[in-house]
């Protein structure tokens, strides 16, 4: 496949777009018509709170993006401020809401800067550092926008077979549309490093070893009890018999910009592992209370 030269220009004009077509969902215009509440519950309450949490946590995201890129640009700011951040906390005040319409507890985000983060925040006033710390704050950014993607198609085909006409097509198909410009954003800004060669191979290396040590899945913010919850969320979503196929999908981006000239990296090994840990930790969780 021919690449295509992603320029700055490009990816500013993504940005404005997104944030003319996508304006932020506001609550009243969503039907949060339930008919069946506790096969909802019951099928995919664990989702919705999974997800409120994580979007409700965008909050810290921005914190750590200030954290991580002292000197960020104008695209950047555009990107975060007009755009994503506005979108993302709408995304989780509504499944918020709904989930307290199923008589759930409200979510509980996690908004605390990691440790990690501001030691690589510390590190990343030393501009070379800064440039690995912005390539894989882009990595990040496109697996966890790709997880999103996935994790929204699944519940809004779920929803809609149930009969959940309302919620699925006021609530998750909106919110659902949002998540590909986020991707595309992630995806492009960091093909745009890579690309003009923004990156010493020693800095590419660097990249690698904190990827392979620090990668994380969604919302797990490296803590085994929402890696568990991660674990019960693929379950819930059906997605636990094709973990090879998901890791694919969710490592895409690294796999072609990190690891394109390694063997058989097609597939990041340290993203299935992710999987299983999760899974694992799961059914751990499970089995210890049922003993
Ligand atoms: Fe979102
Ligand atoms: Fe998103």
């Amino acid at each position: 496949m021919p690449r295509q030269i992603i320029t700055g220009q490009k990816i500013a004009d993504h940005v404005k777009r997104l944030g003319d077509l996508y304006p932020p969902i506001p609550l009243d215009t969503v039907d949060r018509t339930v008919h069946n509440p506790e096969a909802v519950k019951q099928r995919y309450g664990h989702v919705l709170d999974y997800l409120a949490r994580v979007e409700l946590e965008v909050d810290r995201n921005v914190l750590e993006l200030l954290v991580l890129l002292p000197d960020v640009d104008e695209t950047n700011r555009m990107f975060y401020a007009d755009v994503w951040q506005p979108q993302e906390i709408q995304h989780g005040l509504i499944l918020d809401r709904l989930q307290q319409d199923l008589d759930m507890p409200a979510a509980e985000p996690h908004l605390e800067v990691s440790s990690k983060i501001k030691l690589l925040g510390a590190l990343a006033h030393f501009e070379p550092i800064q440039s690995v710390a912005k390539l894989l704050y882009y990595l990040t950014g496109a697996s966890t926008e790709r997880q999103a993607v996935l994790a929204y198609n699944q519940l809004n085909e779920g929803l809609n077979e149930m009969g959940e006409r309302a919620i699925a097509e006021t609530i998750i198909h909106p919110i659902k549309q949002q998540e590909p410009g986020h991707f595309a954003f992630y995806q492009m800004s960091a093909t745009a490093m890579v690309q003009a060669g923004e990156l010493k191979p020693w800095q590419l290396f660097l990249a690698r070893v904190l990827r392979e040590k620090s990668y994380g899945l969604v919302g797990t913010n490296g803590m085994d009890r929402y890696k568990a919850d991660m674990g019960a969320v693929i379950m819930n979503l059906g997605m636990e018999d094709e973990l090879a196929d998901y890791a694919r999908e969710i490592g895409r981006v690294e796999s072609r910009l990190l690891w394109a000239n390694k063997e058989g990296m097609e597939v990041p090994t340290y993203i299935l592992k992710a999987l299983h840990e999760s899974v694992d930790l799961y059914t751990e969780r499970e089995a210890r209370k049922a003993g």
